[in-house]
C-alpha cells in the first residue's frame, strides 16, 4: 500500500470547495489549515483500513438485523466498503488529511460512492469505540504474526543446537569464565526466553480480544443495537463490560508493547553475545559474510552490523513503551484526543520487533561456532574448580573448607601459569590428602559437564532430552546425523 503517495497536503483543496467535515454542523468557520495538519492522523492510521472496514461491515450487518437500516442499505454499505478496501489496497484511494483519520476518510468515501445509505453507517457508533475496535482487531492479528516469528526463531535455535550437540564452551557469570557448558545448553536458554515471550503475547491476547463496539462515544447508546452479534461476527469471545472504560482503555496496547519491549530486550542480549563472540578477542563464532558489512576506510573490517542494529533498536521499543505509559498517566476518563498518539508507537513497535525477529532467525542460519577456539577457551580459566570442590565434598570435607582448599590450588596455578589439569597428583595432595587419582576425571571438561545432571543442568543427557522436547514442541524432526556445517 503506497498510502503516503496518495496523501494530499492538508489545506490543498485543488481549487475545489472545501470538503464538509462530518462533524461540521455546529461550526461557523472553516478549520484553520494549521489545525487540520496538526490533528490529522491519516498518514499513519491509514494502516488500519482493513480493520476499520471489517468492523464497519460487521456493524452494518448488525444494524440491518436490528431493523436500524434496511437490507438493501446494508448491501450497499458492505459492497461500497469492500470496493473502497480494494481501492486502498491497490494504492489508488486518495486520502484526505482534512478528513483527519482513517474512519472519516472511509466514511466520506462511502457516502460519496453510495449516497444517503452511507450516512447511516455511523448509527449507534462513535469514532471512540470504532478506533478501539480497530486497534484490537489489528493487535489480535499482530499477536499471531509475532507468535509465528518467535516460533521461527525458536526453531532456528533448536536447529543450531542440534547441529552443535556435544560441543562445549565456557559458561560465564560476570562475563568471567565460570563453568563449562554445552553450546546447545546455551542456545536452548534463548529457546526458553522466546518461549516466555510467546506465552506473554498469548496472555495479552485475552485482553486484546474483547469487543468494544457499542460503547459509542462513552455512555453506550439508546438505539437497540446487538453487541453480542457484532462480537460473534468478528470472532470476539468477549465484550467490554463498561462503555467508559472501553473507549478510554489502552491497557491492552501497553501490555502488547511491553511484551514486545521484552522480546526486543531478549534480542538485544542475543545481539550483544553475537557481537562479543564475533570479536577477535573471543573469536567464538563466524557470522556468514552475507550478514556482515565492511568499513569504508578499513579494508580488513568485517562488522556485525545486524546484531548491533538489533541491539540498538531496543531503544526504540523501550521508548515506545515509555511513551504509551506517559500518554496514559494523566488522562481523565474517558476518550481524549491524546490517545491518537498511541498508534505510531504501536506501529513502530510492530515493525521494529517483526523485522528484528526475522533477521535474528535468518542470521542464526549463517552462524558458525569455531569449535577449536571454544575447545581451547573451555580448557582455560580453571572452570572445573567447582567440580574439584564438589569432589572434596563427596569425600566429606565441608563445602566452605573445600572452597578454600580449591581457592589455594587455583592461586598456586595462577602463580605458576598452569591449568588445574596440568598439576600432578602429588602437587594436588599438598593442598588436601583427600585428593586421589580419581580426581582427574573430575577436572576434565567432559567430566564436569556430564556430572551436571540436575534437572535443567548442562549434562549431555539432560541437554539431549531438552533438545528433543523442544523439537517435539516445535514439530521439528531431529536431524539424522550431527552435521556441524562450517568450521
Ligand atoms: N483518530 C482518532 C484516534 O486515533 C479517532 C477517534 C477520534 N475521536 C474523536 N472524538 N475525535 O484516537
Amino acid at each position: 500500500m503506497k498510502t503516503r503517495k496518495n496523501l494530499r497536503p492538508a489545506g490543498d483543496t485543488l481549487g475545489a470547495a472545501p470538503i464538509a467535515k462530518p462533524w461540521g454542523g455546529r461550526f461557523s468557520e472553516k478549520t484553520a489549515a494549521s489545525v487540520e495538519a496538526f490533528t490529522a492522523s491519516i498518514h499513519f492510521d491509514c494502516r488500519l483500513f482493513r480493520q476499520d472496514i471489517a468492523g464497519s461491515c460487521a456493524h452494518a450487518r448488525m444494524l440491518a438485523r436490528q431493523g436500524l437500516i434496511s437490507e438493501a442499505e446494508r448491501d450497499l454499505i458492505v459492497n461500497g466498503l469492500t470496493a473502497i478496501e480494494q481501492e486502498i489496497a491497490d494504492g489508488c484511494f486518495v486520502f484526505r488529511p482534512e478528513l483527519e483519520d482513517i474512519h472519516m476518510n472511509i466514511e466520506k468515501a462511502l457516502v460519496e460512492r453510495i449516497g444517503p445509505a452511507g450516512e447511516k453507517l455511523h448509527t449507534g457508533r462513535s469514532r471512540n469505540d470504532q478506533v478501539a475496535l480497530d486497534l484490537r482487531l489489528y493487535l489480535r492479528e499482530e499477536t499471531g504474526r509475532l507468535d509465528a516469528l518467535l516460533t521461527d526463531l525458536q526453531k532456528a535455535f533448536v536447529r543450531l543446537g542440534r547441529r552443535y550437540l556435544g560441543a562445549a564452551m565456557p559458561g560465564y557469570t560476570h562475563l568471567q569464565r565460570a563453568q563449562p557448558v554445552l553450546v546447545t545448553h546455551h542456545l536452548l536458554a534463548y529457546y526458553e526466553m522466546f518461549g516466555r515471550d510467546r506465552a506473554r503475547l498469548a496472555d495479552g491476547l485475552q485482553r486484546i480480544n474483547v469487543m468494544p463496539l457499542g460503547s459509542a462515544a462513552l455512555a453506550g447508546t439508546g438505539l437497540p443495537i446487538d453487541r453480542a452479534a457484532v462480537a460473534r461476527d468478528l470472532g470476539f469471545p468477549a465484550i467490554t463490560a463498561n462503555s467508559m472504560d472501553a473507549v478510554g482503555d489502552r491497557d491492552f496496547v501497553v501490555e502488547f508493547v511491553a511484551a514486545c519491549a521484552l522480546i526486543q530486550v531478549h534480542l538485544s542480549r542475543l545481539a550483544e553475545e553475537l557481537v562479543l563472540w564475533a570479536s577477535q578477542e573471543f573469536g567464538f563464532v563466524e557470522i556468514a559474510d552475507r550478514f556482515c558489512t565492511g568499513s569504508s576506510i578499513m579494508p580488513q573490517k568485517k562488522n556485525p552490523d545486524i546484531p548491533e542494529l538489533i541491539r540498538g533498536k531496543s531503544g526504540r521499543v523501550i521508548g515506545n513503551l515509555m511513551a504509551l505509559l506517559t500518554l496514559l498517566k494523566g488522562l481523565p476518563l474517558t476518550y481524549n484526543r491524546d490517545l491518537q498518539e498511541d498508534k505510531e508507537a504501536v506501529f513502530d513497535t510492530v515493525d521494529t520487533v517483526g523485522q528484528c525477529l526475522a533477521l535474528a532467525a535468518e542470521l542464526l542460519t549463517g552462524l558458525f561456532f569455531r569449535l577449536e577456539v571454544l575447545d581451547a577457551a573451555t580448557r582455560g580459566g580453571y572452570m572445573t574448580a567447582t567440580d574439584l570442590a564438589d569432589y572434596l565434598v563427596v569425600k566429606k570435607l565441608p563445602f566452605r573448607s573445600a572452597h578454600a582448599v580449591v581457592g589455594r590450588i587455583v592461586a598456586f596455578c595462577v602463580e605458576q601459569g598452569r591449568e588445574l589439569t596440568e598439576l600432578a597428583l602429588d602437587e594436588l595432595r599438598v593442598f588436601s590428602p583427600l585428593i586421589e587419582a580419581d580426581v582427574f576425571a573430575v577436572l576434565s571438561v567432559a567430566g564436569s559437564i556430564d556430572s551436571r545432571q540436575s534437572l535443567g543442568g548442562t549434562s549431555g543427557q539432560t541437554v539431549a532430552l531438552a533438545l528433543a522436547q523442544a523439537e517435539a514442541a516445535l514439530g521439528l524432526q531431529p536431524a539424522a546425523g550431527v552435521d556441524r556445517g562450517g568450521s
